[in-house]
Order: structure tokens, then C-alpha cells, then sequence
């Protein structure tokens, strides 16, 4: 598979870049647990496997498949946002009131105050990351709003660029555009600074070159051999999680013990998340590991630690080249599907974006934030576990992490990794990938 990647910026979307660190692991993490709880806990195969021909696999059913409490990673910025919705909290972010702010008179501003204003990456990634404004556009613009390089002559009152600044959905209840005033990025003198520049606005931009035009500025296209250690470093995390295949738990098993041949799984990572009933929720790859580990080995395999992580990576490689194969249709699975279609359309965090704003290709997808190309949700799912180069010395993410940050770049608070809300986000955009070909680790920016 070729896949668009970001290969101009060193960071993910440049209007809500978080400082960046080394490492995911905090000290403590592994090793966190209370077997003897877990223990009493155990669903033993027999009980359920009377009517099946193959026993269902032991799982730990109770408690959290992650480090409890949660907190967010080390590395990832500790601000929380509690007025804004998350995937979970849905009715937390205030209702657009509907009437536009009252403007009387033609605002005045300084133009070159606004100019500053609209072009500083520290404002919330500024104008650029998604306009094209006219001959003083810097570097690298982006495309995933209209070229407002001549708004200043297509005749709209002061009052509509107020109040399309302030809070658009005002004036259009479909924005994909952030409330810039109504969610505190911008003060009404600010905003007033940011009309009087864009009412200067009027003559076409002229780019340096077609690298600067977004679109003329060539997509990037993933075409490193995802598979060569001397290119992916996360794959030698298939030899690392194929060890601890081998290494015995505290209680003498391995998991070789019962799966004497890792071929049998060539197919099983491809098939989930999938519909577990003794939880009534799905469970993903890593909540899987976690949970069966917990049950037949006795090792602690919590969600994003490095095992769990080795783990999901030698799983997963043994799938390769198998076509992604989820279950969206049956009684069980359907519901979930239909929740994450919703969860893709909701608006969360402080930029009030939902993951369509960006991924979807009649909005953001496909197209550029600044210098950054977002994808399309098609075929983003058949990649992961991956190494992230942006990251520090690079870090191996699974596709929970990867969900994980998607909300903190929009300044939404972080779920943990097993809540059912990324189970349906993630069989949702796994949809968007059936029939595509695994292929495990990959490598992204
Ligand atoms: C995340 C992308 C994004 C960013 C960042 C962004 N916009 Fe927009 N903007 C849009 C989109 C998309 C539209 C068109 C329709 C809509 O609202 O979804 C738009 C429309 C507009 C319009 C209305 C244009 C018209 O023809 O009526 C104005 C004015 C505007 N933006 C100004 C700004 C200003 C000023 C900033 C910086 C404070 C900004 N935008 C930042 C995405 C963005
Ligand atoms: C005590 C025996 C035992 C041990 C140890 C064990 N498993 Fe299993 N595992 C089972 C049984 C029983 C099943 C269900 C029947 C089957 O698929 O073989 C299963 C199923 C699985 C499946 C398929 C699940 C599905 O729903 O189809 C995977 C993947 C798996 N095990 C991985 C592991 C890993 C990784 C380890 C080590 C952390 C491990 N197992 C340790 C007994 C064990
Ligand atoms: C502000 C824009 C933005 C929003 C909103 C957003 N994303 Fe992303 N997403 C990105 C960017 C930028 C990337 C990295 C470039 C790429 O791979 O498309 C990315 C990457 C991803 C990837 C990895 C793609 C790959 O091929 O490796 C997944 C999966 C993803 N996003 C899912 C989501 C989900 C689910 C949501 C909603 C919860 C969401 N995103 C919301 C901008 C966004």
C-alpha cells in the first residue's frame, strides 16, 4: 500500500502543537497490579466452551485493561479542557446561541495588527494553517479553507466577518471552522484587528513556488519499505513481542505453553476489534492481550505499556499481507459501527472540530494544515501498530495512542485507551480499511 504522509513539518497539525518528549512509558507502569483480584476474577474457558468446538479464550473480565488511575502520557501536554465536549462528554461545550453579535458601523482596526495576528502559529496555529491570504501568505499555507486572498473585495459587510471569526456557525451551522471568539482564542479587539486585514485583502496570491501553492504542492507519498529493519526500527518489535510469546509468566506458562504454533494466528488480528459478550464491548487487539495475558500467563500486559505494545506488533506482523476483515453487521457488532459513525461526526475540544472536519475528503481530507496533508479515514487502519518518526527519537504507537492523540490536538481531553468509545471509532475507521492489506509495523511521520 502507498499511503500520504507528511513530509514537511515536523509536527502533527501546526495550530495545537504540544510539546513533544522521549518517551511514553512512565516509571511504575508496568509491573502495576493486584494478581490476586485479577485471579479471582478469571473466566475460566471451561465454563463457557460446553456448546463450542473451540473454547473461548480465558479473559480477565473485570477492571480497567489500562494503568489505573489513568493519566495522560507523560510526554503529551497535562492541560486539561473540561468545557469542552470529549468522545464521552458530548453536551459539554456551550450551545452556539444562534444570534450573531451586534455591529454597528464599519469596524476599525489596525490592518497589520490583524495581519500578525492571522499569521502567528501561536494562536491557535493561526489563519494560515487553512487560508490562503493573498500575497503576504508565508510558507506554506493551507488549503482546508477557501483562498481568502480576495475577500476584501467579494463584498462582505464588517459585520459578517466579525461574527464568521467569532462563532461561524452563526452564519453557516456546517462550519468546519473553530469559533475563534465564542471559544476564547481571539478578544473582540483582536477580531476587529483581523477584519481590518481581511478587508485589505484583494489581490490573488502569488506564490514562490508551486511548493507554497497547496494546491499545486505535490502529496506526499509513503513508499519506504515499511518492513526493513534498516528503515522501520519497529521491526524489531516483532522479534522483541515473539519472546515474550515464549517467556514464561509468574505461573510457569508461556504462551507457547498452549499456542504451540504462532501461525494459527496468521488472520486474527485483521478480524478485530471484535464483539466480546462476557463484556458486552469490543475488544481491540491490546485490550485483548492485556485481559488473556492477565488469565492464562498471569503476566501484567496493560494497554501502551512496552509489552503490551511488543505484543500487539508480533500479532499483528503475523497477519500481513491479509486483508482487513471486521465485523460491522451482526446484531452485536452493528450498534458499535453506528456509534463511532456518530462519534466521527461529533465536535469536541476547544477547536470544536470532529474527525470528518479533518479526515473527511469534502472537508479537511486530503487536503493541507499548513505544510501538514491529512489523510482521508480511508485505508488509515491497515497500518498499525506504526513507528512515529515525529516523535522524540521515535516511539511505536498502536491505534488507540494514535485516537488518543487525534483528541489533544483538537484540545480535547484524553479518554482512556479501552472505553468503548475508541472501540467504535476504531471498527468504524477499520470499515474505512476492509479488504485493504495489512501491513504491520508501518512507519509514519
Ligand atoms: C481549520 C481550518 C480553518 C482555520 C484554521 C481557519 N479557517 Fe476560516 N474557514 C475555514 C473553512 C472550512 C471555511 C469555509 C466554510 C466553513 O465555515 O466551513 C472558512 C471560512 C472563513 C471565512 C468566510 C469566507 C467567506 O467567503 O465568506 C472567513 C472570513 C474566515 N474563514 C476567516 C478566518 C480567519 C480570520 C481565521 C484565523 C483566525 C480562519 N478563518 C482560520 C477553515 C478554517
Ligand atoms: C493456559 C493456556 C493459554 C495460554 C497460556 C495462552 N492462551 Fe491464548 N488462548 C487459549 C485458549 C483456550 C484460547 C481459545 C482457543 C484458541 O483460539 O486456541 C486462546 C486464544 C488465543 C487467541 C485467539 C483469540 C480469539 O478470540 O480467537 C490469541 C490471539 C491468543 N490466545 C494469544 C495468546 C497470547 C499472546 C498469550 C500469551 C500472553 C496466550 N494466548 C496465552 C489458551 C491460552
Ligand atoms: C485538526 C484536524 C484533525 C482532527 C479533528 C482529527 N485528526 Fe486524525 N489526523 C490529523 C492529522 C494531521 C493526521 C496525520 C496525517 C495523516 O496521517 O492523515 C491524522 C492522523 C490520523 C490517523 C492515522 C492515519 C494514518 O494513516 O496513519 C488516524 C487513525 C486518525 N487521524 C483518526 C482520527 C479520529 C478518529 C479523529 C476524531 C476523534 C481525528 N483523527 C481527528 C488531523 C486531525
Amino acid at each position: 500500500m502507498m499511503h500520504p504522509i507528511n513530509v514537511a513539518e515536523k509536527s502533527d497539525v501546526g495550530f495545537a502543537r504540544i510539546p513533544e518528549g522521549e518517551t511514553d512509558v512512565r516509571p511504575g507502569f508496568v509491573g502495576f497490579t493486584t494478581r490476586g483480584f485479577l485471579a479471582a476474577v478469571i473466566c475460566v474457558a471451561t465454563l463457557a466452551a460446553a456448546s463450542a468446538q473451540t473454547p473461548p479464550a480465558p479473559i480477565v473480565v473485570d477492571g480497567p485493561a489500562h494503568q489505573a488511575p489513568w493519566v495522560r502520557y507523560r510526554d503529551w501536554s497535562q492541560t486539561t479542557w473540561p468545557t469542552y465536549n470529549t468522545l464521552s462528554e458530548r453536551t459539554r461545550t456551550p450551545v452556539a446561541t444562534g444570534k450573531p453579535i451586534d455591529i454597528v458601523g464599519e469596524i476599525a482596526g489596525d490592518p497589520k495588527k490583524g495581519q500578525d495576528l492571522a499569521f502567528a502559529r501561536s494562536r491557535g496555529g493561526g489563519c494560515l494553517a487553512c487560508h490562503v491570504m493573498g500575497p503576504a501568505s508565508q510558507e506554506t499555507p493551507g488549503n482546508a479553507g477557501p483562498d481568502l486572498s480576495e475577500i476584501g473585495s467579494a463584498g462582505r459587510p464588517d459585520s459578517y466577518l466579525y461574527n464568521y471569526i467569532h462563532d461561524p456557525r452563526h452564519l453557516n451551522a456546517a462550519s468546519s471552522m473553530p469559533p475563534w471568539g465564542a471559544h476564547g482564542f481571539y478578544n473582540d479587539e483582536e477580531i476587529r484587528h483581523m477584519v481590518a486585514f481581511l478587508k485589505t485583502l484583494k489581490t490573488p496570491a502569488r506564490f514562490r513556488s508551486a511548493l507554497d501553492d497547496p494546491e499545486k504542492r505535490p502529496k506526499p507519498v509513503e513508499d519506504r519499505d515499511a518492513l526493513d529493519p534498516f528503515v522501520n526500527p519497529a521491526v524489531d518489535r516483532i522479534d522483541a513481542g515473539r519472546a515474550l510469546f515464549a517467556k514464561a509468566g509468574p505461573g510457569g506458562k508461556s504462551c507457547v505453553s498452549c499456542h504451540a504454533d504462532e501461525k494459527k494466528f496468521a488472520g486474527w488480528a485483521v478480524t478485530m476489534p471484535r464483539w466480546e459478550p462476557r463484556m458486552k464491548k469490543m475488544l481491540g487487539v491490546e485490550e485483548f492481550i492485556f485481559r488473556h495475558a492477565s488469565a492464562t500467563t498471569g503476566e501484567d500486559y496493560r494497554m501502551q505499556s512496552t509489552g503490551n505494545t511488543d505484543l500487539s506488533v508480533f500479532l499483528h506482523s503475523l497477519s500481513n499481507g491479509l486483508p482487513i476483515n471486521v465485523d460491522i453487521s451482526s446484531a452485536d457488532a452493528k450498534p458499535v459501527y453506528d456509534l463511532g459513525k456518530t462519534l466521527f461526526e461529533t465536535k469536541i475540544g476547544q477547536f470544536n472540530f470532529s474527525c470528518g472536519d479533518c479526515h473527511d475528503p469534502n472537508r479537511g481530507g486530503n487536503k493541507w494544515l499548513r505544510g501538514q496533508f491529512v489523510g482521508e479515514s480511508k485505508g488509515q487502519l491497515d497500518h498499525f501498530p506504526l513507528w512515529r518518526t515525529s516523535r522524540g527519537a521515535g516511539q511505536v504507537w498502536d491505534v488507540r495512542k494514535r485516537l488518543q492523540w487525534c483528541n489533544v490536538q483538537v484540545r480535547a481531553d484524553v479518554l482512556p485507551p479501552d472505553v468503548p468509545e475508541y472501540d467504535a471509532l476504531e471498527l468504524y475507521l477499520k470499515a474505512q480499511s476492509q479488504g485493504y492489506k495489512l501491513t504491520a509495523p508501518n512507519i509514519r511521520h
